[in-house]
């Protein structure tokens, strides 16, 4: 088989088989096929596309390009979710415990972040000697003794897809719908579960930015999920705005705390108990997913989700916060309204890049992370405001933040008229 054959099939818009996919993965991993040639296939993919089974055939190929982990010691159903990337999106540190204390099983290996988006990661080491770095015994037994780990996915998990999307980073070849499937579904895939929730973000601070891309995306991936027999749900959800309030690393794991303890904001306490009714029903813990809701209630107000939260910090070393005693700044700026109506809008992109130059987010690879610092908001859409108002709190420790509290403000559209709060849960793609 020729690698130029392969491009050219693909440049004149003809279906790829198994065996040409499995060829060119295989080959790149093991550096027998260069860049430009991989570069080339990866732009004719991206102008021709890929069907639904050559989608798959592509899934599996990066799979396999690497380890996979068995998670058949562990007794019950392993539940798995998975976010597409957002603002303030501390989801997995509030499903988690909650989905553990009802029952179910979350062995999650998570990412960091870069970007406007933050990592769970990321999250999970602003807590005091939180380890990440939990070898496969160790994750194992602790789901099996706690129903609960999540540490950091290494570097033999997927590797193709590590080489595959360095290089559409700088081909301009990472927004296509069915690269970006098999490369989030082939790590979904590696790391076990029974049953997936994707999390589609759509919106001024996610990768997809109109409900059809997010739609076509959202199908891909359940039809690549149940192809490999995995129950799976995609649920597309608004970033147009933060999920929550709080936007920076340990002031994400204070906001994620109180939510278990029932008293965070309604966006985010409203995903998780959407997403994990559905993992909880799905894993037959519960005869129906209004059954599931009551569950996650339960387990919020009897504080066995927040509990369970503390169990695993400590079980990974951590130090479980004092939430009274936590953000060290040295300042915490409030910016305040230069006008009096409604938030219409408040983009989630600049509250991102705004909490990144901050020092909570990563602009590039190797730049290190400020845990203390972030941005809380003080106001959401549809909120009334007056002049004179917080609209949000900046939490600093550098010397000049004149240009953050610019962007911080300028996010916020005030205008005159009522502007009702949007729905979170747009769409259900199962
Ligand atoms: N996230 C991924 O993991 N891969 C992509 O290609 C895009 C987003």
């Amino acid at each position: 088989m020729r690698m130029v054959d392969i491009i050219e099939k693909k440049r004149d818009n003809h279906t790829l088989k198994k065996d040409e996919i499995d060829f060119f993965i295989q080959g790149y991993t093991k550096g027998d096929i260069p860049d430009y040639q991989i570069s080339s296939l990866m732009m004719a993919i991206y102008f021709n596309g890929m069907n639904d089974a050559e989608a798959t055939h592509l899934t599996e190929a990066i799979l396999n390009s690497g380890d996979t982990i068995d998670l058949s010691s562990i007794d019950g159903i392993k539940v798995d979710k998975h976010s597409t990337g957002g603002v303030g999106d501390k989801t997995t540190l509030v499903l988690g415990p909650l989905v553990a204390a009802c029952g179910a099983k979350f062995a999650k290996l998570s990412g960091r972040g870069l970007g406007h988006t933050g990592g769970t990661l990321d999250k999970l080491e602003s807590i005091a000697g939180f380890n990440i770095s939990l070898d496969n015994e160790s994750f194992i037994k602790q789901v099996n003794d706690l129903n609960i780990a999540v540490a950091g996915q290494t570097s033999s998990l997927a590797p193709a897809d590590k080489l595959l999307y360095a290089l559409r980073d700088v081909t301009g070849t990472v927004p296509s719908i069915p690269l970006i499937a098999a490369s989030i579904m082939s790590k979904k895939l590696a790391s076990g579960a029974d049953v997936i929730v994707l999390d589609v973000k759509i919106g001024e601070g996610a990768f997809m930015k109109t409900l059809e891309d997010a739609r076509e995306l959202s199908r891909i991936m359940v039809k690549i999920g149940k192809n490999f027999n995995k129950k799976i749900i995609a649920f597309i959800t608004d970033m147009s705005e933060p999920l929550g309030f709080a936007v920076g690393n340990k002031l994400e794991v204070v906001e994620a705390i109180q939510t278990l303890q029932g008293n965070g904001p309604k966006d985010l306490h409203k995903l998780c108990k959407e997403i994990g009714a559905y993992l909880i029903h799905h894993a037959g813990l519960t005869a129906n997913v209004a059954d599931a809701r009551d569950m996650i209630e339960e387990k919020i107000n009897n504080l066995e989700a927040s509990d369970k939260f503390k169990a695993m910090v400590e079980s990974q070393d951590g130090t479980f916060p004092d939430l009274n005693d936590y953000i060290k700044t040295n300042g915490i700026i409030a910016v305040k309204s230069e006008s009096s109506g409604y938030v219409k809008a408040l983009n989630a992109l600049d509250i991102g890049l705004a909490a990144m130059r901050l020092g909570a987010g990563r602009a590039t690879k190797d730049d290190t992370i400020d845990p203390d610092v972030g941005i809380v908001l003080n106001k959401k859409v549809g909120d009334k405001v007056e002049k004179d108002e917080v609209l949000a709190y900046i939490y600093n420790n550098k010397d000049d933040i004149t240009a953050e509290i610019k962007t911080v403000l300028e996010a916020f559209r005030i205008t005159e008229e009522f502007q009702e709060e949007k729905p979170l849960i747009i769409e259900i793609i199962e």
